[in-house]
This record gives C-alpha cells, sequence and structure tokens, in this order.
C-alpha cells in the first residue's frame, strides 16, 4: 500500500510527527510532501493521503488551506488529518477535515498531537510547554497510528475499515477561529537591526506568504503577511524584532526533547 502525507510545518515539530508516524505505518509506504515545497500532488498514485498542519490561532494556515484548494476532485480516496498544537488546537482538525472532505476524499481518522510552543509570545510568557506530549499524550497518538494502520490495511483487503469521525473536546470547539487580522496586528510591524543583518535571504525564501522583498535587508509588505512568525523564529542572527519582542522566544526547530520521543 503507498501513501503520501501532505504537511505543513513552520517549525519543524509536525514534520518529526509526520515521520515518527510513518514509521510506524508497517506495510504502508509513505512519502512525506512539504505543501511549501509542491505545487501539486499526483494523488492518483496513492491509496491514502495524509493531511498535517500545525495550529495557527485555532486553525490551520492559509499556506494549507490553500493547497488542499489546489487538489483535484476525488472520489472517495482515503485520507487522515493530522495537527499538532502548543496549547489548544481548537477547530484545527474540524477545519482540516472540513477542507479535505470538500475534495470528497473520505476522512477516515484523525487527530492532534500536542507539542512545544512555536509562538514567541507564548514561549516568553513561559508557556513553552517543552514536556508535551506527556506519557499519556504520545501513548494516545501511538494508538491512533496502530488503529489508522489496522483500519487502512484492512480497508485495502476488503475487510471493511470503516471510518471513525474525527472527534474534537467539548472546549476545542468553543474556541472561535480568529480572524487573520488579528494575528498579524498582535504581531505588528516587523524591524530588522541592521548591525545583526547579513542579508542572507533566509527570511525572503522562508516567508510562506511572499511578504519579504530583500533590497538588500528584508523589506515587510503588511498587506501580505500572514503574521506567522516564521522569518522572525528562523532568522539566524535573530535580527527580526516587533515593538513586543526582541531576541527573545525563538522556535526555528524542534527542541531535543520532541526529537527524542518522536525518535524513529
Ligand atoms: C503563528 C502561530 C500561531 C499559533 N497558534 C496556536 C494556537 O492557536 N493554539 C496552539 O495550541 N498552538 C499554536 N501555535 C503553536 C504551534 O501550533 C505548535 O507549536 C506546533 O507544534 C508547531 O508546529 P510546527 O513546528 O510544525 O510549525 C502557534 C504557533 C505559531 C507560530
Ligand atoms: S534572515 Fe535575518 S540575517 Fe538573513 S536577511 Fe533575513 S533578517 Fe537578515
Ligand atoms: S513576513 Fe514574516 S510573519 Fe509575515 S508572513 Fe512572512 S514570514 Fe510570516
Amino acid at each position: 500500500m503507498k501513501g503520501a502525507i501532505c504537511y505543513y510545518s513552520g517549525s519543524g515539530n509536525t514534520a518529526l510527527a509526520c515521520r515518527y508516524l510513518a514509521a510506524k505505518m508497517e506495510g504502508i509506504e509513505f512519502d512525506l510532501i512539504d505543501v511549501t515545497e509542491a505545487e501539486a500532488v499526483d494523488t492518483g498514485a496513492y491509496d491514502v493521503i495524509g493531511f498535517a498542519a500545525f495550529t495557527d490561532f485555532f486553525g490551520p494556515s492559509q499556506v494549507f488551506l490553500d493547497f488542499v484548494d489546489r487538489l483535484p476532485h476525488q472520489d472517495g480516496t482515503p485520507a487522515f488529518v493530522l495537527s499538532t498544537h502548543g496549547f489548544i488546537s481548537g477547530k484545527t482538525l474540524r477545519i482540516m477535515e472540513a477542507s479535505v472532505a470538500a475534495k470528497e476524499f473520505r476522512v477516515v481518522a484523525g487527530h492532534a498531537l500536542h507539542t512545544p510552543e512555536s509562538y514567541p509570545p507564548m514561549i516568553v510568557r513561559g508557556r513553552d510547554n517543552e514536556q508535551a506530549p506527556n506519557a499519556k499524550e504520545l501513548s494516545a497518538f501511538d494508538t491512533f497510528i496502530s488503529e489508522l494502520r489496522r483500519r487502512l490495511l484492512d480497508s485495502q483487503a476488503g475487510l471493511g475499515g470503516a471510518s471513525r469521525p474525527v472527534r474534537i473536546s467539548f472546549l476545542n470547539s468553543l474556541m472561535p477561529s480568529r480572524p487573520r487580522t488579528s494575528a498579524r496586528k498582535d504581531m505588528g510591524e516587523k524591524y530588522v537591526d541592521e548591525a545583526l543583518c547579513t542579508e542572507c535571504g533566509i527570511c525572503e525564501k522562508g516567508c510562506p506568504y511572499s511578504a519579504i522583498r530583500l533590497d538588500p535587508r528584508p523589506v515587510f509588505d503588511m498587506k501580505k503577511c500572514y503574521g506567522c512568525w516564521s522569518c522572525y523564529n528562523h532568522c539566524p542572527e535573530k535580527a527580526i524584532y516587533t515593538k513586543k519582542f526582541r531576541g527573545v522566544g525563538h522556535y526555528p526547530r524542534p527542541i531535543d526533547l520532541l526529537k527524542e520521543k518522536l525518535r524513529v
């Protein structure tokens, strides 16, 4: 059986979770596809497609939704959804499920994994969640993976393999989706420390919303900016800052503790 997992990962937690899941899916070989690098996917080449994204203001990021929107309509191709979150995922899984179902994938399962926080303002407030996932959360993820594997293999063997509705907690269902303008406003204007910037272009290349132009240092287009903090998190010199946050709270890649827990 051949599968693909299409993922959007700002700082690597989600990518790590996808690699962990793929390694545990004995009997199903997965290609991992970064949605920021793939204009299109040949969905017909796969028996199952996984969709993974991190929670970005209680929902999946627009770059993920745009990717799903570009996919061709299906005829019930089995799919699953996976999200990671640092605090509370809100309706992320529901929104992911709805976007995938709108393309007529048959969503068989979904899971939200608690992971360390990548949102600098939360990290600065001491809410880094470095211990996530705890033993119970990791065990729930393992159970999700083994049930998903069984369901997909049963389905391929003609043994049923029924879908399981994607469930989110009551608390998550109460979380409102925040308009993107407020996320952008929360982050506010970005500035560049000219003494630190080496004009390397990493921020421009990595901005998922093409909101940065190098001239010769980054210039931000606030109309396009999504407030995703990717440029802030990934600048190797920590040269990008905002009115409230400077040189603190960066999360450029998964911490060692998470890498250890999701080692394959
Ligand atoms: C811009 C931004 C918004 C976020 N919003 C939320 C949120 O609403 N709820 C939450 O639990 N975590 C939120 N997070 C934390 C991430 O979802 C979490 O750390 C995730 O594991 C990051 O995955 P990644 O490393 O694959 O990007 C946010 C992170 C960023 C950068
Ligand atoms: S990533 Fe940092 S150092 Fe590189 S160009 Fe952008 S601001 Fe300058
Ligand atoms: S400019 Fe920075 S915060 Fe805005 S969308 Fe691009 S990477 Fe994200």
